[in-house]
């Protein structure tokens, strides 16, 4: 895990991360009510941050919390909290919750006035000797509740499965409802099988991941078709190759499966055009 770096956002104000104060009665503490995103960063420049700013107001409409700024507001605090951090590449958190209450109760009380709370962290690029090695994943039951495609700051479900993943000796935790992929645990889920590269569709199951997106765009690119529709765990367990997707772990092999090596142990052929045309594209988007 990498430290959070030492200048946070906190209510429009850049302060120190080890300083930094909310009320115990905010509602994102209390009930999870609130909406996060998380942008990488490459070269103190955010990395598709439009399509992270349309999901996160699409979560905040969802939850009825108002947004306390406008996307230029937006735009020149996290560039703010990027510069006050010395740039480069980072992951960037943000998150709004609907603010503290006078007390606790489930109803939020019209007026309440949002929390905004942003962090950074250094973002090391994977070394070539763990892009080699690929990660690990197990299959887990999908526990979490049925409005996956929010961006909800309640994350207790994800924690657990994560939890159960590591100590199965995994990276990270593949999800199946009702015997179909749902997505990763923090990660959407592409399958090659038979040469063809697929990815379940968007629906209340899952996050609208924007690596998925990009991954769309670097397929487009490459010329490879793209299928988007249900997988179910048996098309998964026999797959030539599996790739999660995260902003935070770009597009990454999965080489070990449930406890076994997956296909050849090493990442497979159309994954590294994807990954090669994947940096490409980073670099040409930077300019
Ligand atoms: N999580 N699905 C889930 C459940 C996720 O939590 C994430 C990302 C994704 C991928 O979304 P994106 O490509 O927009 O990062 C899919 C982030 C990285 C997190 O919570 O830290």
């Amino acid at each position: 895990m990498a430290d959070a770096l030492p200048t946070c956002l906190l209510d429009g104000a850049l302060v120190s991360t080890s300083a930094a104060r909310i009320s115990p009665l905010d509602r994102g503490f209390l009930f999870g009510d609130g909406i996060y995103e998380v942008v990488p960063c490459y070269g103190g420049r955010p990395f598709r941050l439009q399509a992270h700013f349309d999901r996160f107001q699409a979560g905040l409409d969802a939850l009825e919390i108002r947004n306390p700024y406008s996307l230029a507001r937006w735009t020149e605090l996290i560039q703010g909290l990027i510069a006050a951090n010395g740039g480069g590449d980072m992951g960037i958190y943000f998150e709004v919750t609907r603010g503290a209450g006078r007390g606790r109760d489930f109803l939020p009380e019209p007026g309440t006035i949002p929390t905004v709370f942003g962090f950074c962290w250094r973002l090391a690029p994977l070394r070539p000797e763990q892009l080699e090695r690929g990660i690990a994943a197990a299959t887990l039951e999908d526990i979490r509740w049925l409005r996956c495609d929010i961006k909800s700051v309640a994350l207790l479900g994800p924690v657990l499965l994560r939890m159960e993943a590591h100590r199965r000796g995994a990276d990270e935790a593949i999800l199946i409802r009702e015997g179909r992929l749902a997505e990763g645990s923090s990660s959407a889920v592409f399958v090659v099988s038979n040469g063809h590269i697929a990815t379940p569709p968007a629906s209340h199951e899952r996050l609208p991941s924007i690596t998925r997106l990009v991954v769309g765009d670097v397929l487009v690119a490459l010329g490879l078709p793209l299928q988007v529709r249900e997988i179910d765990r048996d098309e998964l367990r026999t797959a030539d190759e599996i790739w999660t997707a995260s902003s935070t772990r770009e597009v990454a092999p999965v080489t070990r499966l449930d406890g076994s090596i997956f296909r050849t142990g090493k990442p497979g052929p159309i994954w590294r055009r994807v990954f090669d045309e994947y940096q490409a594209l980073k670099k040409r988007e930077a300019q």
